[in-house]
């Protein structure tokens, strides 16, 4: 992608993470993925009083884009930290997400990991999950 593009999808991933319900860890993650129709879809990570029932921002933005239809997906863009303030890590997506991402993603689809919309990291899916369970794939 073009770093004019990247910087947009940048910018989604960062305005998400504005959106996070974060009541628990107070920790702020927004997700944004591009598809290949051009579409993007954002996501935020809402939490829940039973833990585990919380959502990540990657997987909210990747089902919002599958159940809306779309499945192609071309890129995704992360930005996580504490709330309130700009992010000084760089977020990495959690196994699970890498597990979701597998489903949907090719090996090669980019995944920019973000502190500013023109301060990110460019990985591939592959990078992140050299080997991934695929054996019962259809
Ligand atoms: N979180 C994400 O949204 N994405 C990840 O890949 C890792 C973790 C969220 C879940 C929880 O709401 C908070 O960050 C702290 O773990």
């Amino acid at each position: 992608m073009q770093p004019e593009e990247i910087r947009k999808l940048a910018e989604l991933a960062l305005k998400a993470r504005e959106r996070a319900y974060i009541p628990y860890s107070h920790f702020a993650v927004g997700a944004a993925v591009l598809m290949d129709s051009g579409k993007v879809f954002q996501g935020c990570n809402i939490e829940n009083l039973s833990y585990s029932a919380t959502i990540c921002a990657e997987r909210t933005a990747i089902f919002k884009a599958v159940s809306e239809g779309e499945k192609k997906f071309q890129a995704i863009a992360v930005a996580g930290g504490p709330e309130g303030r700009e992010p000084e890590e760089y977020c990495f997506p959690c196994a699970v997400c890498l597990q979701v991402m597998s489903e949907f993603f090719s090996p090669g689809t980019e995944i920019y990991i973000v502190r500013r919309e023109d301060d990110y990291q460019t990985y591939h899916l592959s990078d992140l999950l050299p080997h991934v369970f695929d054996s019962l794939k259809v």
